[in-house]
């Protein structure tokens, strides 16, 4: 019996040496994948030994069966060794073959950049978000009554000149500028309201300084108790953190149907030199940056407030037109062209 036991165990130590070489005679994996199966598979040489099992007496079984799974691992190890040099030798004849030029330059990739305008949006965003303000939307297909009739333009109204409306031909018209998101957002809620509305409004109009497409952003306050000195604050406020600390700025008297006084709203030229002779301001040391004004008493009645009870200031400011003041850009058509020669230079 000892015999057979010695006998098995030593047919085992012959079937791992032999492995050993056949393996290292293997040139390619799809070779070592067939010795696996021939030494190691279903009906292999291991198994066959394995099988044997039963023949042994029960004190013998347990030690051959030890013997048996070291010399699967013995072999599994041979294998894997055998693999990792056959790799590296193909790879180091690929490599051999491959002629690879170090000094050619790299592939560049070419980098997205935050569009200019885009970022003065969002630089306006932080600016009123600090100040309590939410960002609120409405849609670019208007009806008259939100652009026009709510906002207090009345049906002949020669301001409604002062906006050269694209009209659609359902009787829809694209809207002239932000206010009616002003009648939307108070329509579907009550005071208080504090928001901005970031859009783009359409004209029909083009020349270096206007583009028929171009964005705005409107802000409104709605409140009980809302002066023009909130107003003035506000922009203020928003003038000093956008120009700088020591800009000034000026309202000037000005006309919207829907608010009432209105004002325009200039801050001191960035570019000149006071006193200098500056392109962008004609030397009067001021630019105009936005409109704004009280909301007017028809248009709380319009959506269904009650004058008596609220009051509210709205602003509404070009996008572009801060853009081209805080870059120097000159025409307003660079903004949408999208020339990489242009915008690169936005790239931080
Ligand atoms: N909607 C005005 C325009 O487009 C700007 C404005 C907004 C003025 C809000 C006053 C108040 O010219």
């Amino acid at each position: 019996m000892n015999d057979s036991l010695d006998a098995r165990i030593e047919s085992l130590a012959t079937l791992a040496e032999e492995a050993r070489k056949e393996f290292a005679t293997a040139t390619h994996e799809e070779q070592l994948n067939q010795l696996k199966a021939r030494y190691l598979g279903k009906s292999g040489s291991l198994k066959t030994i394995m099988e044997s099992l039963k023949e042994l007496s029960p004190d013998q079984r347990p030690i051959l069966g030890k013997t048996v799974n070291q010399t699967k691992q013995e072999v599994l190890q041979a294998l894997e060794d055998r693999r990792v040099q056959i790799r590296e030798e193909k790879r180091r004849q690929e490599l051999a073959h491959r002629w690879i030029d170090l000094s050619l330059p790299g592939r560049q990739r070419d980098q997205g950049a935050i569009h200019p305008l885009r970022s003065v949006t969002r630089e306006l965003f932080s600016i009123f978000r600090s100040l309590g303000y939410d960002v609120a939307e409405g849609p670019c297909v208007e009806d008259d009554f939100h652009n026009f009739s709510a906002l207090n333009f009345p049906p002949d109204h020669p301001a409604r000149d002062m906006q050269d409306t694209l009209l659609l031909k359902n009787g829809a018209l694209l809207r002239t500028h932000t206010s009616p998101v002003q009648i939307r957002t108070m329509q579907a809620n009550r005071p208080p309201i504090r928001i901005i509305a970031p859009g783009m409004v359409y004209r029909c109009d083009a020349d270096v300084s206007h583009s028929p497409m171009f964005s705005q952003i409107e802000g409104l306050w709605v409140d009980e108790k809302v002066s023009l000195a909130d107003l003035k604050g506000t922009l203020t406020t928003f003038a000093r953190r956008y120009y700088g600390p020591d800009v000034p700025i000026r309202l000037r008297p000005s006309f919207f149907p829907f608010t009432e006084p209105s004002c325009e709203v200039d801050v001191g030229c960035v570019f000149c030199p006071r006193g200098g002779s500056c392109s962008v301001c004609h030397d009067t040391g001021w630019i105009e940056i936005l409109g704004a004004g009280m909301v007017d008493p028809n248009v709380f009645e319009a959506v269904g407030y009650d004058p008596e009870k609220v009051q509210g200031f709205a602003f509404g400011l070009g996008i572009e037109r801060v853009a081209m003041l805080k870059y120097g850009i000159n025409d307003i058509r660079l903004l949408f062209e999208n020339d990489v020669r242009f915008l690169r230079q936005f790239a931080k």
